[in-house]
């Protein structure tokens, strides 16, 4: 080394000495007030180190890192296991690949708008009014208040702005991040597509991505495959969140991760609406996730002033398997996301009486249900679809929201003060996005659904949807699900949404405006929830679309619970709760005991089962109780009062999942109760062959050293001792005794002092 090399070296030496100098006092900046005061102590922080423009982001297990390149780019520098702000230097544009692949493709950035040479995915792509289309995103200045940050970037040559939210929620291990494309130009600009973040991950690993598709009554289904190079698309185009794909996503390492161990990125994105993820992969061996709205038939056009935001995109980072990335994401909504957070009621013991009566609802039918819903000890009696307008089938009726006076003659009022007497609250079925053609309503505003004109109006289910983007719609549907709520005493809604768009036409929005109806509708309906929600504040409400069709954690911040899928069969929801609950909590998932042979497959499972698989969420009941025989209500009245002792546990606990209902034909969940005081195990045998004996089940999540007592449900566990150590829960496992098909068996544990 030369006299130069050596002083440089130098240089660099004691440039970096001044960096951790710095960095060393933030970090006491940050952390001595700590010691006076523990709950600012939170490791969960942003922290910014002005010299070298870099931001530290620490959030949970994992550390994210960004900062402004020699260009002003905003780019992207780490995410994955816990990093120090010390370990990180000043941020440098990667070099090109040839005259191929320029700078601006490889080096990753936060927010890349496509311009200058941007091959990859875009976050932003824009038509400015003087037919230039390109957007070059540069650091302009930003502003971080505790665990809040937003930074505003500036195309480099014209007035349009992108202003950047990222925030961290403290004890969650969830990074939110969010768009706001401001238009400061003094003429419309149209946004093409408009995504809520690029995340991107580390660079070269053999990764694998998990993803949720279905169909109607088959939602819910956990894909895996290797990320080649290239797209990987998943996304709805259908105007809402869709079932055959679920905005929800996990990345891990082929060789590295499984259920309890190994790093995994993963994240879900809050819009009811149609949403897109491009997951990335380059012939460099880069990965990203780009996700926000769905480009396809995408315009907004914003005005001079006006801006668009984008939904949020939660993401979190785990080393402990992809069990850990589930529980992260519960936990994340039960504390942040739901109704009642972070300490949401729970979920009531339901009676619905949909596959008991379908449209067949009246006064004397539902009352006689409720009285045998409540001798099993229901708490919440919930009336489906059929008691309003001219609604006997799905032909008509729907949009027509005043009681039916030939099956309730006397209005709800009666039947509500029957449940109420039986000790229940009362719930009721709408669905207030749509209409059918053959109802007053439609017959009185055929413009209101969304509509091309002159063009046919294609129906599903016999409906067509409302177009919720004009304020004129929406303001109705407000006032008489307002006025219903107001008149009646309605403890829970069932709002249902049973088909997706087509022609979505706003045919009185100006032409440049009328794509707006992607964004408008979705807002729009949050509105009327939002509104009606704070005029009742104990109003409770269940997300369903033909089942779990509209799952988000956009709509999670607006529903008490789902319905996962019209599926009630108890052998393919195993599979449904187990994909459900990958990416959200059991604490919402409504899952009922139906009748056998079940209406969708016609397979029959014992009721015990049945009661087992449904126990594993947030319990229903919705079989014709009017034809339950004596047995029946005896294993339902000893299930249901079980699920009392342990609904907790299970609604709002810590989830393990044991075994998986994909691999194998036995499959275990645990659950762990908050104070980690009860465990229980639920155990299920689908069939069993060659008198194959039941795998030693190893608990997950205990004290070494607690003991537990333990109570079965049945005699169905062979260590059934009275107390168990953590120790040999975990280590030594239990046994049990579960044979042939369809058997089943729950056990609960409590700690002992
Ligand atoms: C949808 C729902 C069902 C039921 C019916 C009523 O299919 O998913 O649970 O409410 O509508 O029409």
């Amino acid at each position: 080394m030369n006299a130069n090399g050596v002083a440089s070296s130098l240089r660099a030496l004691l440039e970096r000495l001044r960096l951790r100098a710095i960095l060393a006092f933030l970090l006491v900046q940050i952390f001595v007030p700590c010691l006076s005061s523990p709950l600012a102590c939170a490791a969960d922080s942003i922290v910014f180190v002005e010299k070298e423009k870099l931001w530290i982001v620490q959030s949970g297990e994992a550390t994210y890192a960004f900062g402004v390149n020699e260009r002003g780019e905003l780019q992207h520098l780490y995410w994955g296991k816990h990093m120090g702000a010390q370990d990180f230097t000043s941020t440098h544009s990667l070099p090109g690949w040839a005259s191929f692949d320029l700078s601006t493709t490889t080096t990753p950035q936060e927010y890349p708008g496509w311009g200058a040479g941007l091959y990859t995915e875009p976050a932003l792509k824009l038509t400015l009014a003087n037919g230039n289309r390109e957007v070059v995103l540069h650091y302009v200045d930003h502003k971080l208040e505790d665990n809040d940050l937003e930074i505003t970037l500036k195309d480099e040559i014209s007035a349009l702005y992108v202003h950047l939210h990222y925030r961290v929620y403290p004890g969650n291990g969830i990074l939110e991040r969010s768009a706001r494309i401001e238009n400061g130009t003094s003429d419309a600009v149209s946004l093409e597509s408009a995504q809520s973040a690029s995340w991107t991950l580390p660079q070269d690993g053999s990764y694998r991505l998990h993803y949720l598709t279905g169909r109607w009554a088959g939602e819910w289904q956990l894909q895996t495959e290797r990320l080649q190079v290239g797209k990987r698309v998943i996304e709805s185009r259908r105007g809402s969140t869709g079932n055959e794909a679920n905005p929800w996503f996990a990345i891990d390492h082929v060789d590295e991760t499984d259920e309890s161990h190994g790093p995994v990125w993963f994240g879900e994105l809050g819009w009811s609406g149609s949403w897109r993820f491009t997951i990335e992969r380059t012939p460099s061996g880069q990965c990203r996730v780009v996700g926000g709205f769905n480009p396809f038939d995408f315009g907004y056009r914003l005005a001079p002033g006006e801006s668009l935001q984008t939904p949020p995109f939660y993401a979190g980072f785990t080393d402990a398997g992809l069990g850990e990335a589930s529980r992260i994401l519960h936990r994340f909504q039960l504390e942040r996301i739901l109704p009642g957070s972070p300490h949401p009621p729970l979920r009531p013991v339901l009676y619905n009486s949909w596959e008991a009566t379908e449209f067949n609802t009246d006064e004397a039918g539902q009352m006689a249900l409720a009285e045998k819903a409540s001798r099993l000890g229901v708490e919440r009696f919930v009336v489906d679809d059929g008691w309003f307008g001219q609604r006997n089938n799905d032909h008509s009726g729907l949009g027509d929201w005043y009681v039916n006076p030939r099956k309730f003659p006397h209005g709800l009022k009666p039947l509500i003060e029957r449940v109420h007497q039986l000790g229940m609250d009362f719930g009721l079925w709408v669905e207030p996005e749509m209409v059918n053609p053959d109802s007053d309503l439609y017959r009185a505003h055929p413009d209101w659904v969304m509509n091309f004109p002159g063009r046919p109006r294609t129906e599903g289910r016999n409906q067509l949807v409302l177009n919720l983007a004009r304020d004129d719609v929406k303001e109705y549907i407000f006032s008489w699900l307002d006025r219903l709520v107001a008149d009646n005493d309605i403890a829970l809604l069932k709002w249902d949404y049973n088909r997706n768009w087509s022609e979505p036409g706003w045919p009185e929005a100006a032409p440049a405006d009328q794509k707006k109806i992607w964004v408008r509708y979705v807002q729009n309906l949050y509105d009327i929830i939002d509104r009606l929600r704070s005029r009742h504040p104990r109003l409770q409400i269940e997300g369903c679309s033909g089942g779990g069709a509209r799952v988000d954690s956009g709509m999670l911040r607006r529903v008490d619970q789902v319905w996962p899928s019209d599926n009630t069969d108890a052998l393919d929801r195993l599979t449904i709760q187990y994909g459900f609950t990958q990416a959200y909590t059991p604490h919402v998932m409504m899952a009922w005991v139906t009748d056998v042979p079940n209406g969708i497959d016609g397979r029959a499972t014992p009721i015990g089962f049945r009661f087992l698989v449904a126990m594993t969420g947030s319990l229903g009941i919705g079989g014709n109780l009017n034809k339950w025989t004596d047995d029946e209500n005896a294993v339902a009245s000893k299930m249901i009062s079980f699920y009392k002792q342990i609904r907790a546990t299970v609604q709002d606990g810590i989830l393990f999942r044991l075994g998986s209902p994909i691999e194998s034909d036995f499959s275990a969940v645990q659950y762990v109760s908050q104070d980690s005081h009860q465990v229980v195990v639920f155990a299920f045998l689908h069939s069993q062959q060659f008198g194959r004996s039941m795998p030693q089940l190893h608990l997950r999540g205990l004290a070494e050293d607690a003991m537990y007592s333990v109570s079965a449900i049945d005699d169905k566990l062979v260590d059934q001792t009275g107390k168990l150590s953590g120790a040999y829960l975990m280590h030594h496992g239990i046994r049990l005794r579960l044979r042939g098909d369809y058997d089943a068996t729950a056990i609960k544990f409590d700690r002992v002092r």
